[in-house]
């Protein structure tokens, strides 16, 4: 089954927001299958957005992810990569829809809440890079209700 990796940006934490954000992943079907506040180092937030360093707003971005705790998950079902991402949001919350967790919750780029793996490519690297412990294998009951 599908995995994607979701981090709770830390204005989100800082606002209140992972009960809301959980919720929503959930009320979905996808089901939670990794879970950790951790505050990161510099090195660490720039190898996770290392696609992106070449940017010119790279630096604040770093700089925004090691501000306070993240809340880094580990969500899985049926394409949840491509639903995780429509579940977000644009981008830039200003061209988020209403109903996505950007367009109901942020304002500015700069501080967009949530991030979600772009590719499921991407999602395996980022679950070992933000997970290196690993995930527990078990199976929900209601897995046969959903699918
Ligand atoms: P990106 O990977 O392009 O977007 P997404 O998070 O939707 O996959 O960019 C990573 C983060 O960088 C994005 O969530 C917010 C920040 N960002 C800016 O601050 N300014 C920008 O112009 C862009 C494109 C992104």
């Amino acid at each position: 089954m599908e995995q994607t990796f979701i981090m709770i940006k830390p204005d989100g934490v800082q606002r209140g927001l992972v009960g809301e954000i959980i919720s929503r992943f959930e009320k979905k079907g996808f089901t939670l299958k990794g879970l950790k506040l951790i505050t990161v180092d510099q090195p660490f937030a720039e190898k996770h957005y290392a696609d992106l360093s070449a940017k010119p707003f790279f630096r604040g971005l770093v700089e925004y992810i090691v501000s306070g705790p993240v809340c880094a998950m580990v969500w899985e079902g049926k394409n949840v990569v491509t639903t995780g991402r429509k579940i977000i949001g644009a981008t830039n919350p200003a061209e988020s829809a209403p109903g996505t967790i950007r367009g109901d919750f942020a304002i500015d780029i700069g501080r967009n809440v949530i991030h979600g793996s772009d590719a499921v490519e991407s999602a395996r690297k980022e679950i070992a890079l933000w997970f290196p412990e690993g995930i527990a294998e078990w199976q929900s009951s209601l897995h046969s209700w959903i699918y």
